[in-house]
């Protein structure tokens, strides 16, 4: 059973007495959001890889049959591309709940497209956590993600909905895109048949 991470971010308090803190999005969030915020601006940030390596069990599929959803892996020199937004800190319990299947909040740098830079928050999903899948081929992972489904719907609507939020960004993840493109392909096998 997926343990779950709120009294865990509950004790990271870090930013509760600021009026205003910055959250970076990679994954749900981009296109997802949920939650009223200040401002939000195209951001990234180092040394870390997006990678569908996390299990869901709670949104995008279920105990029996997890589905695959994002979380960073560090990588030296690697940027990720997201979104920031900025929240008032009262707003970070709703995402805490929404997040609880193994998601951790952690204090990083965000650096944003003007060359600016702003200490935030981001959630990980790190190998420690039990709903942890670790790394499969993207063939692997496509066929994973075309077979699950949760209380949050399709996992395949999950991968287009990030995969479509990153382009109109103007944004490449070769990790995403190759997933996205193995489903098309599976989709359209399905049709032929039919
Ligand atoms: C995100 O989209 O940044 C996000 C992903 C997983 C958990 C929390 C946030």
């Amino acid at each position: 059973m997926p343990a779950d991470t709120t009294a865990i971010n509950k004790l990271m308090d870090r930013f509760n007495d600021h009026s205003s803190v910055w959250l970076f999005g990679y994954g749900s969030l981009i296109f997802k959001v949920g939650f009223p915020f200040v401002e939000r601006r195209p951001a990234y940030i180092m040394n870390w890889s997006r990678r569908f390596w996390q299990g869901s069990y709670d949104h995008r599929g279920t105990l029996d049959a997890p589905g695959r959803v994002v979380t960073l892996i560090p990588q030296a020199g690697a940027a990720c591309e997201g979104i920031a937004y900025l929240i008032t800190p009262d707003i970070l319990e709703q995402i805490d709940f929404r997040e609880k299947n193994g998601y951790l909040r952690l204090c990083t740098e965000i650096a944003f497209e003007d060359g600016t830079v702003a200490e935030g928050l981001v959630y990980i999903a790190t190998e420690e956590n039990t709903a942890f899948l670790g790394p499969a081929t993207e063939l692997d992972i496509a066929r994973q993600i075309a077979a699950s489904v949760g209380p949050s719907g399709p996992n395949k609507d999950y991968l287009t909905g990030l995969a479509e939020a990153l382009r109109e960004l103007g944004k490449e993840d070769q990790h995403v895109f190759e997933i996205e493109r193995h489903l098309m392909s599976m989709q359209d096998k399905v049709e032929l048949v039919i």
